[in-house]
């Protein structure tokens, strides 16, 4: 797992130059920098956790709102592709149905980030696939 901390500004360019230099786009990075949606929400309608091969963790956390996402957010122990993934999967899915959320794919999250490195593809599946997972779980249990 690879987790880089900025402490001041400084440090925040460096990371920003190291990432750019790794093939991460400016939109892929602000992600990653600014964590817009980190973190946990209490007493979510619709959960999931999955660990991927790499073995970073992530879980995911929605709040349905008149029968769309109303909040969302990830609980992510992993490398910048991963968060940088999973913050753009909230954007994606907020104010949407979940009709629409299950339709969400690799490609239309890898569209959103623009660009991050090849080797990193794969953790957008991880923030894709907890999704999927979430959902699943949910609409058996509405079906049950
Ligand atoms: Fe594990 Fe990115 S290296 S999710």
């Amino acid at each position: 797992m690879t987790q880089i901390q900025a402490a001041t500004p400084e440090d925040t360019k460096g990371i920003e130059e190291m990432l750019t230099a790794s093939g991460y786009s400016r939109t892929a990075i602000n992600y990653y920098i600014n964590k817009p949606h980190m973190g946990q929400i209490a007493d979510p309608d619709i959960t999931s956790q999955m660990t991927g091969s790499c073995g970073d963790t992530m879980g995911i956390y929605i709040k349905m709102d008149n029968g769309v996402v109303g909040d969302a957010k990830y609980q992510v122990m992993g490398c910048a592709g991963a968060i940088s993934a999973a913050m753009a999967v909230v954007d994606l899915i907020k104010g949407k149905d979940l009709d629409y959320a299950r339709t969400i794919d690799d490609g239309v999250v890898f569209n959103v980030l623009e660009e991050i490195p090849v080797k990193k593809h794969h953790c957008i599946q991880l923030a894709v696939k907890t999704l999927h997972k979430a959902l699943d779980a949910y609409r058996l249990k509405k079906s049950a």
